[in-house]
Parts: structure tokens; sequence; C-alpha cells
């Protein structure tokens, strides 16, 4: 695992935005794994400037989803396949068909679990998921106690999920209890994990993620066991890491032609 500290979320976006740059000038078809949530924000932003600026193109990038509310209308604004388009695909060149969520507003739930990690080994799997993490550790929807191998299914969201993430509603009570997500089976079969947080709300996740045990109890740290994985975080978010000090000298002494 590569632990990247920079100074503020904006760096966080410029870096990410570099590796997913780079996929996409090689493979024009990649495949990116989405995140919702404030963290990717930054990331979207800088790929949105990019594109309008400097013409990054998008034409033949497919859009995976991690994860999707149960229960919400599909079009409902805050349903994540919504806020992927709003925040990212709409604002660059991604093909409305290329982008992907879980459905979280069918009668037959598990059947559209199995038929997201179909569509997902149809496209030739993750080539990079962009990651955030949840004050509890958890990564999509996988909340402590998620088998590590799972695939994506149908997940009651912790209480504290549901309280982090009523910013988003009018009210806690219009936060569903459930969601799909992809499992930390499926997360762990993109070929490259982009991990990104900010904030001091974040330093006990990251601390215990980056340099805890791997456990259920802690679903970010199966990105341990991840043979490419890059975690990039600021200040704030880094102020509990035992080990900051080596993982900034590791950085600032890296070849430059390794990239991320
Ligand atoms: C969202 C997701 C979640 C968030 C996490 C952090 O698709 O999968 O794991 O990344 O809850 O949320 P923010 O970024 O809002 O702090």
């Amino acid at each position: 695992m590569e632990v990247i500290i920079v100074p503020s979320s904006k760096e966080i976006g410029a870096l990410a935005a570099d590796s997913i740059e780079a996929l996409v000038r090689n493979k024009p078809n990649a495949v990116i794994g989405l995140a919702t949530g404030s963290s990717p924000l930054p990331i979207y932003d800088e790929l949105a400037r990019r594109h309008a600026d400097e013409g990054l193109n998008f034409s033949a990038v497919s859009g995976f989803a991690l994860d999707e509310y149960v229960g919400l209308p599909s079009g409902h604004f805050e349903s994540y396949r919504e806020v992927i388009r709003r925040e990212f695909t709409n604002r660059v060149d991604v093909a409305a068909e290329n982008v992907h969520g879980p459905d979280g507003s069918t009668e037959d739930l598990l059947g559209a679990c199995q038929a997201y990690e179909d569509a997902i080994s149809a496209a030739g799997g993750i080539d990079l998921q962009i990651l955030g993490v949840g004050t509890n550790g958890h990564i999509g929807f996988n909340e402590p106690g998620s088998s590590l191998a799972s695939r994506t299914r149908i997940k009651t969201l912790a209480e504290q999920t549901r309280q982090d993430n009523a910013r988003f509603f009018d009210h806690l009570d219009q936060v569903p209890h459930h969601v799909v997500t992809q499992g930390l089976g499926t997360i762990m079969d993109a070929r490259h994990l982009v991990l990104v947080a900010f904030g001091a709300g974040k330093a006990d996740a990251v601390r215990d993620f980056v340099e805890g045990p791997v456990s259920a109890a802690c679903p970010a740290s199966i990105l341990q066991f991840h043979p490419r994985a890059t975690v990039i975080i600021d200040e704030a978010a880094a102020s509990k890491l035992a080990g900051a000090p080596s993982y900034r000298h590791a950085y600032d002494n890296k070849p430059a032609w390794q990239g991320l």
C-alpha cells in the first residue's frame, strides 16, 4: 500500500486525476469505478477541468458506481446514479450508456446484484477504482463485519453511516436503511485502488485501516492485501499515522518513472 500525504483536498484531486488521466490516455476504453460522497469531488472537479481546458477525452470510458441506496425511485436527486451523473459523467464526455450503477429500485434486488457483477465482468473488470472511507472504516457500503470475500449484495447501513450521510438529505428519516454495494471481493478485483480521504474526521479510520490489523471490523484494511493500492490523504486525515515520516520519505524519494 502506498500512502501519500499532501497539504489539502485540492492536491488530492490533482494527484488522483493524474493517475486517471494516465490510465485513460494509455487505455481510452478504461473502466473506472466511481465512488460518491464528498471525498471524490475534488477528483471529479479536476477531471472536468482537464476535459474542458485540455480536451481530456472520456468518450470510450465506462464507469461503474460502487453502491446505491435501496428504495429511492430511479432519478431521485440523491440516488448515487444521479449523483455520479451530476458530479462527474455529465461534466465530461462519458457516454450515458457507459455509466452503470446497481439498481436499488427494482423488486428483484438479488437479481440486480448478480446482474451488476455480470456487467462488471462483461466490461473486462475495473481498471481503477476510486474509494472513500467511512468514519467507521467502511469502503463502498461494506460496513464493519462485512465478509472480506463478499460480492455485490444488499447491506444494512450502520446508524453512524446514516447520520454521516444525513447532510445530503433534508432529514435523517429520509436516509434509506438499505443499500446495494459492491462487495469487498468485488472491490479487490479492481486492478488499481485509489482511496482518498481528507479532514480530521477521517484520522481514526485512516490509522485503523493503514496500520491496524486486517479485519472485517475495519473493512478498508483489506486494502493491505491489494497488490496496487494508493492512499492519498491530507495532513489532517494523516494526523494519527505513526508511520507518516516513512510514508513521506518513500514518496519524496520515489523514482519519477514509477507513477502512481
Ligand atoms: C460512496 C461510498 C462510501 C463513501 C464513504 C465516505 O459511494 O462508497 O464508502 O466513500 O462513506 O463518504 P464521504 O466521502 O462523503 O466522507
